[in-house]
Order: structure tokens, then sequence, then C-alpha cells
């Protein structure tokens, strides 16, 4: 899971995926360095939370080209994280691996200078997008 900072989408992104299939390896990482090792930004902590996912302990970090080793899918929160991890893909082999979160292809709006109510509607697209992607597991 990809997004810019690392503190709002992505680790909501990852928190819920974890919750709806807890035998997957999840992950998620920024495209930018400016929060390595910090926790989650408050706001998404809090919705996570009410919807019953911890994601407080997790740390930011940056993406990196041993990514596209470890993972079998990258899915990115909108079309800026998309050209920033494709900027990085070493042959079509990475490029394959990366896609758009939403799989109506809309981009997941930043929320960080937002406020709650931006939160809640991440949370709920991410939460749509996670079940997308367990039904297209489950299915191959
Ligand atoms: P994220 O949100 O990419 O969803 O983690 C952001 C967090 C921080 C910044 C930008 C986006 N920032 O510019 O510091």
């Amino acid at each position: 899971m990809v997004c810019l900072g690392n503190i709002c989408r992505s680790p909501l992104a990852e928190g819920i995926l974890k919750h709806q299939l807890p035998i997957i390896r999840v992950d998620s990482a920024g495209t930018a360095g400016y929060h390595i090792g910090a926790a989650p930004d408050s706001r998404s902590i809090a919705v996570a939370r009410i919807n019953g996912i911890d994601i407080s302990t997790l740390k930011a970090r940056k993406f990196h080209i041993e990514d596209f080793d470890n993972f079998t899918h990258i899915f990115v929160m909108d079309r800026n994280n998309y050209q920033d991890v494709l900027a990085m893909a070493r042959n079509e082999n990475d490029r394959a691996k990366v896609a758009l979160i939403d799989p109506q292809q809309r981009e997941v709006p930043d929320p960080y200078y937002g406020g709650k109510e931006d939160f809640e509607y991440v949370f709920d697209m991410l939460n749509a997008a996670c079940k997308n992607i367990v039904l297209t597991m489950n299915a191959n």
C-alpha cells in the first residue's frame, strides 16, 4: 500500500486489508521521506479505531526498489503515487505489479489538509477497495 507520506492513507489501507485477510502479508510505504519513523496521523488512527482496527503501532517508511521483489501487488492511492512508483520500476514485471487501489480507478484523495469527514471518506473508500482485493484474490 503506497501513498505520499505513509501516515494518512496507506497505513489505513494496510490496517484494513490485514483486518479483512489476516493470512496475507501487507505492508505500506510512502513515496516521500518526510515522515520516516512517524506513527500514522492521529485522525487515521481514530477512524481506524472506531472501525475496530488498531494502526497506532505502524511506523512510516519510504518505498524502496526491493519492494518490487518482496511483494506481488503494489497498490497506490493516486496518480502521483502511480507515476512515482512506476519511475522506480526496473522492468515490465515490476510495472505490472502497480495499480490504483480503487477498482474504478478513482484516486483516493489526500486527507492531510482536510478534516475528520475526509478521513471517514478515505476509510470508506479503502474499505470497499480492500473488499474488492479480497474477492479478486479468492477468485485466483
Ligand atoms: P498521505 O498524506 O500521503 O496519505 O500519508 C500526506 C501526509 C503528509 C503529507 C502529504 C500527504 N505531507 O506533505 O507532509
